[in-house]
């Protein structure tokens, strides 16, 4: 049996930095992220005591309130970050500790924006497989704790924020999970977005934060490139594989990192507006978080019904990227 999502949620701390904080901060104007980039503000998580953790624990709190189970019947919980609260132990322990779910197994996955692209994937086969029965897989990031507020390339983008699903066996055939298309391209993504302090290569040195390797560098202009065209392919990929017309389409949910992205995605699969769905204005990218966000808000607006046709895809650091085409039961 294919996995299908029987519960979504989402955390998005309460602090907002909006395009005219960060004038005061840099020099940039809202004129230029909102035309450029289309984000207007972003979520923050301010209080220097919680982090990724914290929201993938709010996050795990509500699914298991939504799906109306306990902690301990959550098998194996899979998140999907790159900023995790430490290098170990993973952010999967911290939230299985932090739910309480004695009976899970825990780990992290770290593809950056696919990141929980590939975590659903690699979920579903624990359920197709029949190893397991409730799987709970959360994407999430805490940007602001790797961004430099002086860098106006990167500062205006990200965001802080989590969402999750529970997955579990599809109640009938035709339903769930149905397609998934990962990539990855070393060779072209290492050197375009990458964060070179604070691992094994560069361990943390009074030099390596003079130097601010503990930020994210992005060579802002090659990465849209390589996005625009990874995403419309693996996008048309999934649809040809499918026999799926833009008519069959009802929600392309795509990564949230520039509405200019997500339009050339949303061309070229010639889907309209109204299927596409965005809220990156909002909440800026939140990297792992932005797809199971949009799915939760999706959810909560209750546009989401039986037979729902979604194409989702993802493009961010490693190069990584990726498709999935579900249908919701
Ligand atoms: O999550 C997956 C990974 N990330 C992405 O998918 C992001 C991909 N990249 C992008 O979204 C865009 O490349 C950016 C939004 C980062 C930049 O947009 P762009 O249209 O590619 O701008 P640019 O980097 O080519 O810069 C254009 C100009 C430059 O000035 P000059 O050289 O033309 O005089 C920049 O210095 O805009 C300047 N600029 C800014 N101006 C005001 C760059 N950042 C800013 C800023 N405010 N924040």
């Amino acid at each position: 049996m294919k996995a299908a999502i029987t519960a979504t949620a989402k955390y998005l701390p309460p602090d907002i930095l909006s395009n005219r904080d960060l004038e005061l901060m840099l020099e940039t104007n809202d004129e230029w992220i909102r035309s450029r980039t289309g984000i207007s503000e972003r979520r923050i998580l301010k209080d220097p005591a919680k982090a990724t953790s914290y929201m993938c624990g709010e996050v795990g709190r509500l699914l298991l309130e939504k799906r109306q189970i306990a902690a301990d019947d959550i098998e194996l919980i899979i998140i999907a970050t790159m900023t995790p609260d430490m290098l170990f132990p993973s952010t999967a322990c911290l939230v299985q500790s932090i739910i309480g779910a004695r009976n899970a197994w825990a780990f992290d996955l770290n593809a950056a924006c696919s990141g929980f692209l590939y975590a659903l994937n690699v979920a579903s086969r624990f359920i197709e497989s029949g190893a397991h029965k409730k799987v709970m897989v959360i994407g999430a990031d805490m940007m602001s704790s790797i961004i430099d507020y002086t860098d106006r390339s990167t500062a205006i983008l990200f965001g802080d924020g989590a969402g999750g699903v529970i997955l579990e066996p599809a109640k009938e055939e035709g339903f769930g999970i149905l397609d998934t298309r990962m990539y990855s391209d070393g060779a072209s993504g290492k050197d375009r977005l990458l964060m070179t302090g604070g691992g094994s290569l560069h361990p943390a040195t009074h030099e390596t934060i003079d130097k601010k390797m503990h930020y994210i560098y992005q060579d802002g202009r090659q990465v849209f490139k390589s996005a625009v065209v990874a995403m419309a392919d693996v996008a048309g990929e999934i649809m040809s594989r499918n026999n799926l017309s833009a008519n069959d389409v009802d929600y392309l949910v795509p990564h949230q990192a520039n509405q200019r992205i997500i339009n050339a995605t949303a061309e070229r699969m010639g889907v309209d507006d109204e299927k596409v769905v965005s809220n990156v204005a909002r909440y800026g990218n939140t990297t792992a978080g932005t797809i199971p966000i949009c799915l939760a808000e999706l959810d909560e607006e209750q546009k989401l019904h039986t037979g729902s046709n979604l194409v989702l895809v993802s493009f961010g650091a490693g190069y990584t990227w990726g498709g999935i085409y579900l249908k919701w039961q």
